[in-house]
């Protein structure tokens, strides 16, 4: 089984972002733990800042491999193109948050991409990510 994570624009400063709402690891301290817990399964992780390039590794793995893990940070509220993205897969593609959006600002309480995700996973801090590989290992 092949899986692959995503992270969009500003998650590469995680553990030093706002570490009251994110937490203090970063995710490439996070990653290998979360790899040794399913030593099953091909974890693969890609972080841009850039919508596009988002785009890009969304429509190089979204035929082959067996799900996507889509934390699209700030795009999640703003991008249609991310959405027009997602619909046009073949692999389904979990929502994932850190934090608790609904919980936040009013803008982050709207997505542009949850009617087109398989399902959101969200508030569980880092563990929201191991939530979604339990989601699709159990598809
Ligand atoms: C986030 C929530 C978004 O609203 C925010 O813009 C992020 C991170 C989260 O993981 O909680 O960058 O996606």
């Amino acid at each position: 089984m092949k899986i692959q994570i995503i992270n969009g624009p500003n998650l590469n400063l995680l553990g030093t972002r706002e570490p009251g709402i994110y937490g203090n690891d970063s995710f490439e301290s996070f990653l290998p733990k979360l790899q040794a817990q399913y030593p099953d399964i091909n974890i693969d992780y890609y972080q841009s800042n850039v919508e596009g390039e988002l785009i890009n590794k969304m429509q190089e793995v979204g035929f082959s491999y067996d799900g996507i893990i889509l934390n699209a940070g700030a795009y999640t509220h703003t991008s249609i193109a991310l959405q027009d993205c997602i619909r046009s897969l073949k692999a389904p593609v979990i929502e994932v948050h850190i934090s608790n959006v609904h919980a936040r600002e009013e803008f982050r309480h709207h997505s542009m991409i949850s009617p087109v995700c398989k399902g959101i996973i969200a508030g569980f801090g880092l563990d929201s990510y191991r939530l979604a590989v339990e989601a699709l290992r159990n598809k």
